[in-house]
């Protein structure tokens, strides 16, 4: 029987597109075991955001360095696949497929290829116009699906690597979009997630009315469908529309995930992120104007080249301003290819720890106050499981929060369904409460 076992990092675009990889796998005869051992085929589908990131699967693949030649298959998916393209077969001789994200519509005709004894193949195009989308995506969450809407990206961070590992920006029609909510409303899902490295930039290629805005209204509209959300929003083209739509429709999650990465006009500037703190800051008003009480998370990177203290302070007061409800931080990483390589003035490694532990404890203390400010307070959330060691259910909340409650034995709630809790405890990354019973 054919095996295999998968291994992701990195981002829900990653986590999704292993959803996609299993379903195609599963389609032409494959069944997936929970450990490599077990694995006739064995794959890592690998992110490489930041350095560390790229080094997971590299200590991975040492670890099997043995196993060469014993009939084992190994394959490297996603971005460092990307990035590093044959050099990966340089490192570990023992790999025999190393295909991108942009390539996986050629998915099955490369594992036909391994299939019919080929030692080396590869799918490192990325000049592909199509979007990979199968029937077969296999989804881990029977409740709450991933679906991409906008593969790629088009913009040019000094940072990032995801241009060069996932390609231009390609959009999905809004039809195949809303077939697909339609579907996993009728399969019992009543949450989707709309992924995309910049979903506002969404535009349908066929119909260049429905952007990202219009499309959230249409999918919103869906019957059966309790919370959409999306990830991520790239500041430059976040309009006021977007905040529109949340306003209008419950169905919309009030939630946005705005990436600052920086606080500082002459460090964003450098990012070349396109915007300015006051244009950012435009966007938060927008949000924070809203009749709903939307939820903002950021990412912000510390230690970019050249970034000064009066720089950095001026993150440090963004965050004063904004009081996001989380965020991710990370120290700056330099990244093959990226245009950051060229700048100099590189911000010594203690000072980026220094600068990004500051930025982590100033955010755990707006967490614990503006959680503490959520006492009291009755949220909907969506059941996620049971607890065994703390007897509290998980519950999800349209901010996505974590809000852990208890409820009565004889009213056991069901994984998948919606209630209220009234919070009544906060830490600084959750919630607890008792589950509302009249
Ligand atoms: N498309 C999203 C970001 C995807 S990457 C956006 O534009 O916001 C997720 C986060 O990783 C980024 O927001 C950034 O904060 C961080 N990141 C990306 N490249 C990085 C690097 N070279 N070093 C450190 N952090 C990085
Ligand atoms: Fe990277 Fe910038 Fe594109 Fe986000 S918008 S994926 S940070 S290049
Ligand atoms: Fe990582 Fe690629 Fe996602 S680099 S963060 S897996 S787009």
């Amino acid at each position: 029987m054919k095996t295999f076992y998968i291994e992701t990092f990195g981002c829900q675009m990653n986590a999704h597109d292993s959803e996609k990889v299993v379903g195609t796998l599963v389609g032409r005869g494959y069944s997936q075991v929970q450990t490599p051992d077990a694995a006739g085929l064995v794959l890592y589908n690998t992110c490489s955001i930041r350095d560390k990131a790229e080094q997971k699967v590299f200590h991975r693949l040492q670890q099997f360095k043995r196993e060469a030649g014993k009939g084992k298959v190994f394959g490297v998916l996603g971005c460092v696949a990307q990035q590093e393209g044959e050099k990966i077969f340089e490192r570990a001789p023992h790999v025999s497929l190393v295909c991108g994200s942009a390539s996986y519509t050629k998915l099955s005709e490369l594992l036909f290829q391994i299939e019919s004894g080929e030692r080396r193949v590869t799918g490192l195009s990325l000049d592909t116009e199509e979007t990979f989308e199968t029937p077969l995506t296999r989804r881990d969450n029977p409740h709450r699906a991933y679906l991409t809407i906008i593969e790629g990206c088009d913009k040019s961070c000094a940072y990032c690597v995801v241009p060069f590992t996932r390609g231009p920006e390609r959009s999905r029609t809004a039809e195949s979009v809303l077939a697909e909510v339609r579907q996993l409303v009728d399969m019992g899902y009543t949450e989707v997630q709309f992924l995309g490295q910049n979903v506002n930039s969404y535009r349908d290629p066929t119909r260049p009315g429905i952007d990202f805005a219009a499309l959230m209204r249409l999918a919103g509209q869906v019957p059966g469908l309790r919370r959409l959300r999306f990830t991520t929003s790239h500041p430059r083209d976040f309009v006021q529309e977007i905040v529109d739509a949340i306003d209008e429709n419950p169905v919309l999650c009030n939630h946005v995930h705005l990436p600052v990465q920086s606080g500082s006009d002459s460090v964003l500037a450098r990012m070349r992120r396109l915007y300015t703190r006051d244009e950012y800051m435009r966007r938060i008003e927008w949000i924070k104007r809203s009749h709903r009480d939307i939820a903002i998370t950021t990412d912000i990177i510390v230690g970019f080249p050249g970034e000064t203290e009066s720089e950095f302070q001026s993150t440090l007061s963004l965050m004063d301003m904004v009081e996001y409800e989380s965020m991710f931080s990370f120290k700056y990483s330099p990244r093959p290819n990226t245009s950051a390589l060229t700048l100099d003035d590189h911000v010594p490694e203690e000072e980026k720890t220094r600068r990004l532990t500051i930025v982590q404890e100033k955010q755990r203390a707006i967490q614990i106050r503006r959680n503490s400010e959520m006492v009291g307070r009755v949220q909907e959330v969506m059941v996620e499981g049971f607890n065994q060691g703390t007897g509290q259910w998980i519950g999800r909340t349209s901010q996505h929060r974590t809000l852990n409650f208890t409820a009565p034995v004889e009213r056991s709630p069901l994984a998948g369904s919606y209630l209220d809790v009234r919070v009544t405890r906060s830490s600084p990354n959750s919630l607890a409460g008792e589950m509302l019973t009249l």
